[in-house]
């Protein structure tokens, strides 16, 4: 659905974004994962046609990005980092403003705006709107026209965990549909959670692309934390693949005197920190 091959764009003489190569499945939940400033929201401007002068191939459902035409946006959603809305139209007048914009069929507004319970509020203009209603609003723009293909910068961003729910939740079901989906992000853990790959970008640079799964198993082995009673509470840890070796463990073990224990799998922000060398803000 989406190929991206020798990708490179600046916006000054430097360098910025340096041969970038992917490529999106259909069906996909593929994240850009980055700290601030690394350039996923250039990358995403790019795959959406907005920034037109990069060198290499970006092509979105087999149209090269930089010589779209207007019927390129038909079949593409895209929630953009900042909330573009009319403040002056209410959250009504806005959806049936951009849906104008389209030539397909729309999604029915009322059913949207119920989706992330803006339905009472939907007669508001967006002015009187806060800042998680706006986000939810702008996410529902992207879903009007039904898209195939849907961008999301950092759609959870800002938003109470409940609210944040209901847009992962969303967004999981616009992938059983079949949608592919390019999810923005420096939340690791909704990342681990939606994502089928990740791509982590730092400074320009792609610097590992795999599934959350094989990126937290391909580096530092697992341990497990056991706890048993001594005199006091006692805590030891040992890798995963050594227990047999740990005799006060497999002593433990025989006479059931653990008290608890658990594995200790690192998460997709280790990872991060430890491929890239940076934290994620
Ligand atoms: N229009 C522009 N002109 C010049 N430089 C820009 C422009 N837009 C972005 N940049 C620079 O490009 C770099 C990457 O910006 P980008 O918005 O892609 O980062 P990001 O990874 O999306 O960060 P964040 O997580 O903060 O949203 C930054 O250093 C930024 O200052
Ligand atoms: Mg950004």
């Amino acid at each position: 659905m989406i190929r991206v091959k020798d990708l490179s764009f600046s916006y000054t003489r430097h360098p910025f974004l340096e041969n970038i190569n992917f490529t999106v499945e259909k069906g996909e939940i593929f994240g850009f994962l980055g700290p601030s400033g690394a350039g996923k929201s250039t990358l995403q401007k790019i795959l959406t046609g907005l920034i037109t002068n990069y060198k290499g191939n970006a092509i979105v459902n087999g149209v090269e990005c930089k010589n779209h035409d207007s019927n390129y946006y038909e079949n593409i959603g895209v929630d953009f980092e900042f909330p573009s809305l009319y403040d002056k139209l209410t959250a009504r007048q806005n959806l049936a403003f951009f849906g104008s914009l389209y030539s397909k069929n729309l999604r029915d507004i009322d059913e949207l705006l119920k989706a992330v319970g803006l339905f009472q509020d939907g007669d508001k203009k967006v002015s009187d709107y806060s800042k998680g209603m706006k986000s939810r609003l702008n996410f529902i723009k992207a879903l009007l026209h039904n898209p195939d293909i849907l961008f999301l910068d950092e759609p959870t961003s800002g938003l109470d965990p409940s609210n944040s729910r209901v847009m992962k939740d969303i967004i999981l079901e616009e992938k059983r549909k079949g949608k592919t989906i390019i999810l923005t992000t420096h939340n690791m853990v909704d990342a681990t959670e939606l994502c089928d790959r990740v791509a982590f970008i730092v400074d320009g640079k792609l610097k590992a692309l795999d599934t959350p799964h094989n990126l937290i198993m391909s580096k530092g082995a697992a341990k497990i934390k056991y706890t048993y009673m001594d005199e006091r509470e006692e805590i030891r840890e040992c890798y995963l693949n050594q227990t047999s070796e740990d005799i006060k463990l497999m002593e433990l073990i025989k006479n059931n005197k653990l008290l608890s224990i658990h594995s200790l799998e690192p998460t997709l922000s280790d990872i991060f920190v430890e491929i890239t060398g940076k934290g994620l803000v």
